[in-house]
């Protein structure tokens, strides 16, 4: 990879912001008519596979980038300094790396409002959901990524097929989530064997995340996870 700079304590940045609030964000107004190329390099007028919801400081995109290198991938970030953080992060890679990371990209922005704003319908073929911040309060449960009717604008972007991946340390949000995905009506629940048996981006999902490396480095383990299908 080369010699790395970029440090994350350069960019500190406050540990929530709030997706209710309405803050000022600038969306596409027609996802047909988006020109990515600025953000990811090599997209041409392909459109984007896979998506990282709250994709935090972006080390999950960055592995999948050379892992993957056919796949056009977009990370999704609400913080102001996080997300500035993976655009220098990624400008770094590509400039140690010749030719290299030029798939993928980062955007800020509240995915928990805008998503059919940028991708049009039935066009993402995965999105990733790891470790969403918890919001442990009932009152605060509103602030919650996963609901009903997020799912419903994940359904319209994705492939029929497509999947939406979560990971969490948290137990209590993983059943809230998959309690939301069983009332939904447009998704399955994959059989966890069957998608450890097949699935070949598990692995990058439990394991390089920058939650999971930071888990990891605490001896801390367990990680609870599903994989839905868009019917
Ligand atoms: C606990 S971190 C997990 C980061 C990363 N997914 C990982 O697993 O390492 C959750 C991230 O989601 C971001 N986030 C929370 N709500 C969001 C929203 N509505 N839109 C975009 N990002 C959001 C937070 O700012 C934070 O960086």
């Amino acid at each position: 990879m080369g010699h790395f700079v970029t440090s994350k304590r350069d960019f500190r940045a406050r540990a929530h912001s709030n997706p209710l609030n309405d803050a000022e964000f600038l969306v596409p107004e027609d996802p047909c008519s988006v020109d990515w190329s600025p953000f990811i390099p090599d997209i041409g007028t392909r459109s984007i596979d896979f998506v990282d919801l709250g994709c935090g400081y972006g080390g999950l995109l960055c592995e999948l980038s050379t892992a993957f290198p056919e796949k056009y991938m977009l990370g999704m970030e609400i913080r102001d300094r996080v997300a500035s953080y993976c655009v220098t992060k990624l400008e770094e890679l590509r400039r140690l790396n010749n030719g290299k990371y030029r798939n993928i990209g980062f955007i800020r922005t509240n995915c928990m409002k805008f998503l059919p704003f940028y991708f049009p319908r039935s066009s993402v073929e995965k999105f990733f959901i790891c470790f969403p911040d918890p919001h442990f309060k009932k009152k605060k449960h509103r602030q919650r990524l996963v609901s009903l009717r997020f799912l419903s604008e994940a359904a319209y972007c994705l492939q029929p097929g497509g999947m939406i991946y979560i990971v969490t340390d948290v137990e209590e949000l993983f059943h809230w989530m998959n309690h939301q995905f069983a009332q939904h009506p447009l998704f399955l629940k994959k059989e966890q064997h069957v998608v450890m048996q097949q699935d070949v981006l598990l692995p990058y999902l439990l394991n390089h995340t920058d939650e999971a490396q930071r888990m990891k480095r605490r001896g801390q383990e367990t990680q609870y996870w599903n994989v839905f299908q868009r019917k």
